[in-house]
């Protein structure tokens, strides 16, 4: 028996929804390549599970945030094209190399130190250069793109396949920030026309939706692959087709009767008020349970929403059952994040109570939960 299988606490990844999701994002973008985010684990769903399906749909460039996650992929069978979309440095040059991964670069001294080493490997690289239009994190500014691109292609071994920028500010109500951006896109478009630049490329998920004019010869969508919104503040009304593909379960592992005025779990955050009925799950923090949300969201059990009661602990975790008692059993499964009859726990609900994102919900859960592959109304039990 695999550890997975007789793992109580999985998510289950439903490829069903991830292909439909892609069908929606390519509707928007024509024959455009979508070039599929699955950086930091896929935003937590599995970076393996997803690349070979998307694969499978026949998407082969991925972009994933430094060496080690494309090398991860790679080690794993996965023969795509990688973009490295966070900084590198010179002493990731050699595995970029040796990879042939395509690292997003903004300094001379990445650049030389690529250079260098495809002259030592006897290769060829392909870049991406980084221009900041306005994100203000990384990358070049857009007036000094034409000498750095020059100084690029006076080394050997570089070929700049792509110029790419990024939105900070694309999934708000507000689009004139974006639209700012896109006329400064356009710009160092014009002026590097005659260079030989084959993909330019600018639009994350939020663009994909709402800025049209942002799509260029390629896409990077990250969060709504996986079913998710970029924001609350969208204005494309097809936002709302998304399905969540991700769905995370537990099962109960204990049950017990507890009387009024009784403390639970750790610094007895929580009294009963009344006598009790409590059931504990074998999830908490270590699986990426936010310990913040402690006494402030409910699970479903049976199609009901129960109340989670005192502090999330590392590996366990109380609700409150009461309102099952009589129907509730050993066993049951849990729905933490996913639908169970006409309820839903969505991770936008979870995220909302913790003053953060979607993002970092699905992101967050931990490796030492299983990423189960799904198809249609399949949890893979
Ligand atoms: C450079 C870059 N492109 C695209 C994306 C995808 O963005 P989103 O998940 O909002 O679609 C990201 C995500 O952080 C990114 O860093």
């Amino acid at each position: 028996m695999s550890v997975n299988s007789i793992r109580l606490t999985k998510t289950y990844i439903h490829l069903d929804r991830l292909t439909q999701n892609m069908r929606l994002l390519q509707e928007h973008v024509g024959t455009r390549p979508l070039w599929p985010c699955i950086k930091a684990n896929a935003y937590g769903h599995g970076a393996e599970i997803v690349s070979r399906h998307l694969m499978s749909l026949g998407y082969h460039t991925f972009g994933v945030a430094d060496v080690e996650e494309g090398m991860a992929l790679v080690q794993a069978g996965v023969q795509a094209t990688y973009i490295v979309l966070s900084e590198t440095l010179p002493d990731h040059s050699e595995a970029l190399v040796t990879h042939g991964f395509e690292p997003t670069i903004s300094t001379p001294t990445m650049a030389e130190s690529l250079s260098r080493e495809t002259a030592k490997a006897g290769k060829q690289i392909s870049v991406h250069i980084k221009v900041d239009t306005g994100m203000g994190r990384v990358g070049i500014h857009p007036n000094e793109v034409k000498p750095f691109l020059e100084h690029c292609q006076s080394l050997g071994g570089l070929r700049v396949r792509g110029l790419m920028s990024h939105f900070p500010r694309a999934d708000e109500a507000d689009k004139s920030f974006s639209l700012e951006q896109i006329e400064r896109f356009k710009k160092v478009v014009k002026e590097t026309k005659g260079y030989g630049i084959e993909m330019y490329h600018l639009a994350n998920s939020a663009a994909i939706f709402d800025l049209p004019d942002s799509y260029f010869n390629a896409v990077r969508p990250g969060i709504s692959i996986y079913g998710l919104r970029p924001s609350w503040e969208m204005t494309n009304p097809r936002v709302g087709e998304l399905e969540p593909i991700l769905e995370w379960k537990t099962r109960i592992v204990f049950l017990k009767e507890v009387p009024a005025g009784r403390g639970l779990s750790y610094g007895h955050a929580f009294h009963t008020k009344r006598p009790s009925l409590i059931a504990t799950i074998p999830v908490g923090y270590g699986d990426g349970l936010n310990r913040n949300l402690s006494n402030n969201f409910d699970l479903l059990v049976q199609g009901v929403r129960c109340p989670q009661v005192g502090r999330i602990t590392m590996d366990m975790t109380l609700i409150d059952v009461t309102a099952l008692r009589g129907i509730v059993e050993l066993g049951d499964e849990v729905e933490i994040i996913g639908r169970q009859g006409a309820e839903e726990v969505t991770a936008d609900e979870l995220a909302g109570k913790l003053g953060t994102i979607n993002y970092e919900i699905v992101t967050c859960i931990s490796h030492r939960v299983p990423r189960v592959p799904c198809a249609a109304d399949d949890t893979g039990r």
